[in-house]
């Protein structure tokens, strides 16, 4: 398949994970990316797995919680690639806490990464988004926001946020042809989740109902689901989402 021939796509969190197979699979399907990290050696990589597939890649280091620089490194990305119609905003950070012991320093990180993050690189991607008759942008969530994840308030009130976030965009820019989804992964196998520490004490049989029967999956059975949403596939999915859990939630 060749969805992205003649796309540009801003992918962030493209340094590892989801991201970075993200735009593995988005160069393979010819599109161009426009990689987004605070990680400035994992994106070296993911630049040279992309250019591998023949994809021109551009690299920029950046902390999705500065508004400021994200906006200047996806304008920059904008005129390095000649514009752009496709959003994949993937990076993110999980961490576990027991609620009543949690600082408020550590929930507002959670949600300045996760959910202000959002809202900084999409609220700068939008106006280059719009400049097309037809645009994409897909989110990521996670099953902790529609499911019951113990540990995870600030994590799960983030990818929360983010759903909600991106219903709203689809009903506000549908109009303008964005088509605005987020997936929804569980249980794939990256550094976020091999990170997963249950906090001191916890009681592990809270977690089993988030839990697939089947296996860990790899990343690139999340970018599937991303690069499906973001191409013209899914030219009749809009403000909604797709889980990728293994049917963990089912
Ligand atoms: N792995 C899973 O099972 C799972 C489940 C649900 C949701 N998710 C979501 O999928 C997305 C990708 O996660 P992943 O599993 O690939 O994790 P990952 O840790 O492998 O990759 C996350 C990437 O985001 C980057 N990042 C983190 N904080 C950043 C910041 N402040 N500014 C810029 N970049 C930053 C990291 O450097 C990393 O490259 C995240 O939003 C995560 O919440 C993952």
């Amino acid at each position: 398949m060749k969805r992205f021939e003649g796309k540009n796509v801003v992918i962030t969190g493209a340094a590892a994970g989801i991201g970075q197979a993200t735009a593995q699979r988005i160069a393979e399907e010819g599109g161009n990316v426009a990689l987004i990290d605070i990680n400035a050696e994992g994106l070296a990589g993911t630049k040279k797995l992309a250019e591998a597939h023949g994809a021109k890649a551009w690299v920029y280091e950046c902390n999705v919680t500065d508004g400021a620089r994200v906006k200047e490194v996806i304008d920059q990305a904008a005129e390095d690639m000649g514009g752009f119609d496709t959003l994949c905003h993937c990076a993110g950070i999980l961490r576990t806490y027991h609620t009543h012991e949690m600082s408020f320093e550590q929930w507002h990180n959670i949600i300045d990464i996760n959910l202000n993050g959002t809202f900084y690189v999409n609220h700068a991607a939008l106006p280059h988004l719009l400049k097309n008759r037809f645009s994409a942008l897909v989110n990521c969530s996670s099953t902790s926001a529609i499911g019951s994840h113990p540990w995870m308030a600030a994590y799960a009130a983030s990818k929360g946020g983010v759903i909600s976030m991106t219903r709203a965009l689809y009903q506000e820019y549908v109009k303008q042809g964005l088509r605005a989804n987020c997936v929804v992964p569980g249980g794939i196998a990256t550094a976020l989740h091999g990170d997963f520490k249950a906090p001191a004490g916890a009681d592990m049989e809270l977690l089993k109902g988030a839990m697939p029967f089947v296996g860990f999956a790899k990343p690139a059975h999340a970018a599937s689901v991303i690069a499906f949403l973001a191409s013209d596939d899914a030219r009749y999915v809009n403000g909604t989402e797709v889980r990728a859990d293994g049917g963990a939630l089912s």
